[in-house]
């Protein structure tokens, strides 16, 4: 296995993202973490210093133990891991007077040749992704420049008697297009055959999971979304019985959804499961509430509530489960820091680990959407559950601006269905991100058969998008368009107008409130 040790980048996730990519199993472990006992009882087979927000140049900043420069093994630096190479080893660094880089470079290489780089510079240069600001001025001893950029006359150095590369740059980012094959060469100089697969991932979890909570009970509020899914069922499997999970239903969901929620669980995972049926209280405070912002606090503070009810019924319990993907992770550290404007308050359990004093296990905080879905079928969890689009935690109360009420609510979920299964029928559900109905708070004329209607007009949204941040509406083709429109007002009693959204976000954002 690989060892990475985590200096503080924002980007180390990234790395061990690339080599899961290669097959290579790896464990970030943070700086302070690893000790010459760590080291020894680890053994790793190769190590990768990750970049950091530090400067090596001031005393307290993080190393690695020196021993771990005699474990024999390669080792790649990273950035910052490139600086606390050099400077352990004999090179110099200095601070970034004007030599500070940030972004794109360009990358060129020197006259001999080296394994790790095969497959780079057949365009003569290479684009990397910088972030630096202090630099090396003087390599260590033992070392060679086979790169050069503009302002690192260091970006690639290596040892090749002793398997030791350090970059300047970030391999594991996207802007670093050929970063992969350089993780690929490097791994495969150390001997890594890439047989490493999710169900060992799996394994890996469950033996963290057990560790971390040893015969504490947890409790997991379930959404019938993909990452809380999958965080209950590995969850399950870990540690059986000690895991009891929640499932609000706040009576906002679609069509025939909480029963096949719970049913698909209690039946196939055998899971204790508390399904809280509280549509009662939630539609209750709901009526006569039009302001978005007003209903997202409802709803947000009415689940607490009943979450923390239930788990009062069941006898509390130690931890609290979630499905935080690292995707969540990042945002919220890069966000953290400046003020921002809130758009929407995004409903989630946040606020409940603090009120409960409950610790998190969160053991999806490693992986990627695309990652979850593997791990989802490791578990055994159908492809039709998998692949299901997003669903926000505030359900259908944010698809039906101004008042809800239950009449709107049952048109809307048969509006709804019948829509996805259009795009289901077409084959198209997996080409789109997140499709679904929103019922507009205006009724239009209009003739069918002889008489005159006087109903809802509702409003189909379909975007494309990699994370919900951006989107663009989904092109169908107008026979489609015309045909969904002519169903619904068919199937659906109390809609007689289908409008398509074209907007993109942004300006737009994709759910309608
Ligand atoms: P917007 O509407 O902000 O949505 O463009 C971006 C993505 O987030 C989902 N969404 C939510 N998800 N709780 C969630 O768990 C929420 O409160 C929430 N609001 C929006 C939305 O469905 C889309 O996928």
């Amino acid at each position: 296995r690989l060892l990475i040790i985590d200096f503080g980048s924002q980007v180390t996730q990234l790395i061990a993202r690339r080599l899961r990519e290669l097959d290579v199993y790896c464990e970030i472990h943070p700086f302070q973490n690893v000790t010459d006992d760590f080291l020894r009882d680890f053994a790793p087979k190769a190590v990768i210093f990750s970049g950091g927000p530090a400067s090596v140049l001031d005393e307290a900043s993080p190393r690695p133990p020196a021993s771990v420069f005699d474990l024999g093994v390669p080792i790649l630096g990273i950035c910052y891991g490139q600086q606390v190479m050099m400077h352990m080893l004999g090179g110099t660094v200095e601070r970034g007077h004007g030599t500070a880089e940030f972004g794109r470079a360009y990358v060129t290489p020197s006259d001999d040749r080296i394994d790790v780089l095969n497959g780079w510079f057949l365009d003569t240069r290479e684009q990397v992704w910088m972030s630096h600001g202090d630099h090396v001025s003087a390599i260590a001893p033992g070392f060679q420049v086979y790169g050069t950029s503009p302002n690192a006359p260091f970006a690639i150095t290596a040892d090749l008697e002793r398997n030791f590369f350090a970059v300047q740059f970030h391999p594991e980012v996207h802007h670093t297009p050929n970063g992969r094959t350089l993780y690929e060469n490097f791994v495969k100089l150390a001997g890594f055959k890439g047989d490493w697969t999710m169900e060992a991932y799996k394994d890996e979890a469950i033996r963290k999971i057990r560790e971390q909570v040893g015969d504490g009970k947890v409790i997991c509020a379930l959404s019938g979304g993909v990452d809380s899914s999958v965080a209950a069922i590995l969850i399950h499997e870990a540690i059986g019985e000690q895991l009891t999970c929640v499932f609000v239903d706040h009576g906002l969901m679609r069509l025939n959804e909480a029963e096949e929620v719970v049913g698909m669980f209690r039946e196939h995972y055998n899971l204790p499961l508390i399904h809280a049926d509280e549509s009662e209280l939630f539609l209750g405070k709901l009526d006569g509430v039009s302001d978005p912002e007003t209903k997202r606090k409802i709803i947000g503070g009415l689940f607490i509530e009943v979450f923390e009810k239930h788990a009062k019924e069941i006898g509390g319990a130690d931890f609290l489960a979630q499905g935080t993907l690292y995707p969540d992770v990042i945002e919220s550290v890069s966000f953290s820091g400046g003020p921002s404007v809130t758009i929407k308050s995004h409903h989630n359990v946040g606020g409940l680990p603090e009120r409960m004093n409950m610790q998190l296990v969160e053991p999806l905080r490693e992986l990627f959407k695309d990652e979850v879905r593997e791990l989802g079928r490791e578990l055994g969890l159908p492809d039709s559950f998998i692949g299901r689009h997003p669903f926000p935690g505030p359900g259908l109360a944010i698809r039906c601006p101004g008042e809800i009420t239950r009449e709107k609510l049952e048109i809307l979920r048969k509006a709804d269905a019948v829509y996805i299964d259009q795009i289901r029928k077409h084959g198209l559900y997996d080409e789109i991100w997140q499709a679904f109905v929103a019922i507009l708070p205006v009724r239009t004329v209009g003739v069918m058969g002889d008489g005159r209607t006087y109903d809802f007009a509702c409003a189909l949204r379909a975007v494309t998008s990699v994370d919900g941040m951006t989107a663009d509406y989904f092109p169908f083709s107008h026979d489609f368009l015309g045909e969904t429109a002519t169903r619904i007002i068919n199937e659906v009693k109390g809609i007689n107008r289908v409008t398509y959204d074209i907007t993109s976000k942004p300006p737009g954002t994709i759910e309608w409130e």
